[in-house]
């Protein structure tokens, strides 16, 4: 089989904001306690969270981090987790039926992420709560002194404003599991009261307003027009929200998902500039994917955990070797839309649907999708460009036309480096790709780094990693075409210079 692609310097789509490759640390499961956090655990720094977790998170240079919820945030008191943390309560987490110890709360967590290199997406909640409780922490982490709550801060031993920048108007508002779940109408109304409550405290943050939990939301994307019919000229993102599973593990069709996401994106798009137009506004509104993953493989595991305990097992999906393929093409995907998808957050980042798992009080290890993310991550920085291709296609079982090769280019100007990242979803037969990379003059191929395993269905364990990137694939540049054998079921990424 045989692929072409053209990539010329001149189709730009946009500069890539690093904030797509975000990632989210929710009060959930082993995330936090038992996760980044663990006072007996021998790596443990001076405020009892993990050396070797940080070490982790600081290969994949996470910019942003969403915190502190998820569903949890729909019921969260931000009071309980500040001040001396003897004085805690613990309370119990009714979204996952857990009991929070509340020992990390928002201070602790903000330092944290200081210390692996990542800003803070803040979500408030306005599940149980609403613009008051929301007001009260935007004082409390951006307002320097001199008033109740920023004096407060100060009194909890940080004199310097947290200065977060970017806040979530809440989490899945649409969704009936939501606690203090809502209708368009009435989200809409609080998120635009709390938007502004919040930024006439400080003018200087960006807003995200709730778009719907998947695109198979029977209210999507009613929803969005709705709420942004209130919200539009208030905030700065809609948030878009997307798991995936291969429940009938047919993986051809699995693989075909990212068309799927591609479609979500172009429908809010779509539905947002529907409402643009008719507020006759300027303003374009940006997009903000802050949760995506492949999500099933602990489902039924989940429903078999007793209620109430602190931190067990909860969302502990083991990812295989095809499920790293589609988390690929996802961030193929965001790349193909940074013209508008301005940030996104891989849902989660530890243990909780997630690239880096713990042992309590033992290893880290890193999943399959820990690569593909790392890759694109540590690659994916500069200008995305539009690459034409042409590649021969299949039908799946709720996809037609599907290009066997998926892919996405990145141009780093200052760095003067080109990024090929392909994903080839032939399951049986290799892929030959010519590349016309002509506008490159001078370029070498640095390195062609292949994912690929026999088994499909292979995963990483403690100390055990089979699947695993290797350097030293096919790729070849002569008279400024690239030529490479993508095999079968592969992610490749193709490096320039
Ligand atoms: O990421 C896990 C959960 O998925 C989040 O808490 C929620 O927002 C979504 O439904």
């Amino acid at each position: 089989l045989k692929a072409r692609m053209i990539v010329d310097k001149s189709f730009r789509i946009a500069e890539v904001d690093q904030r797509i490759y975000g990632s989210f640390i929710e009060h959930l499961g082993r995330a936090v306690y038992g996760g980044i956090y663990e006072l007996s655990h021998p790596s443990a720094d001076e405020n009892g969270f993990r050396s070797d977790v940080k070490d982790l998170i600081r290969q994949l240079n996470v910019p942003i981090i969403r915190y502190p919820g998820g569903n949890f945030v729909s019921g969260y008191d931000w009071e309980d987790g500040v001040g001396p943390v003897a004085s805690r309560p613990k309370r119990l987490e009714l979204a996952w039926r857990t009991v929070e110890p509340n020992e990390v709360g928002t201070n602790e967590f903000i330092q944290w992420a200081q210390e692996v290199g990542s800003e803070v997406m803040m979500a408030v909640n306005l599940g149980t709560r609403g613009i008051d409780a929301a007001r009260n922490l935007v004082e409390y982490c951006n307002h320097p002194g001199g008033s109740r709550y920023s004096d407060l801060r100060r009194s909890h031993g940080v004199e310097q404003p947290h200065r977060i920048k970017t806040w979530c108007l809440g989490n899945e508002m649409d969704g009936p599991w939501q606690i203090g779940h809502k209708t368009a109408e009435e989200y809409g109304r609080l998120a635009l009261e709390t938007a502004k409550a919040m930024r006439w405290i400080d003018p200087d943050i960006e807003l995200v307003s709730c778009g719907s939990s998947s695109a198979g939301m029977p209210t999507f994307p009613e929803w969005e027009a709705t709420t942004l019919d209130h919200t539009y000229e208030a905030v700065d993102y809609i948030s878009l929200h997307q798991y995936y599973g291969n429940r009938d593990n047919d993986t051809a069709n699995y693989l075909a998902r990212s068309m799927d996401m591609d479609h979500f994106i172009h429908t809010v798009i779509s539905t947002c500039d529907y409402i643009q137009a008719k507020k006759r506004s300027k303003k374009k509104m940006l997009l903000s994917f802050d949760e995506w993953n492949v999500w099933y493989h602990s489902n039924e595991a989940d429903t078999k955990i007793e209620p109430w305990s602190i931190a067990p097992p909860q969302l502990e999906d083991i990812y295989n070797f095809e499920d790293a393929l589609l988390v690929g093409s996802m961030l193929i995907t965001f790349l193909r839309h940074v013209d508008r998808v301005k940030m996104a957050c891989l849902a989660q980042l530890v243990n909780v649907i997630a690239p880096i798992m713990t042992e309590n009080n033992g290893r880290a290890w890193k999943q399959t999708i820990f690569y593909p993310y790392m890759h694109a991550s540590q690659f994916g920085r500069g200008i995305s460009l539009m690459p034409v291709v042409d590649s021969p296609k299949y039908d799946a079982q709720d996809y037609t036309d599907v290009p066997y090769l998926d892919s996405a280019v990145v141009y780093d100007e200052a760095g003067e480096a080109l990024t090929i990242f392909a994903v080839n979803r032939h399951l049986s037969e290799g892929l030959d790709l010519t590349c016309d990379v002509r506008s490159f003059e001078g370029y070498r191929i640095v390195e062609h780094i292949v994912m690929e395993h026999e088994d499909l269905k292979a995963v990483n364990g403690p100390g055990e990693e089979k699947v695993a990137p290797r350097s030293g694939g096919s790729s070849k540049l002569d008279g400024g075409i690239v030529t490479a054998q993508l095999g079968k079921a592969s992610w490749n990424v193709i490096r320039l210079r």
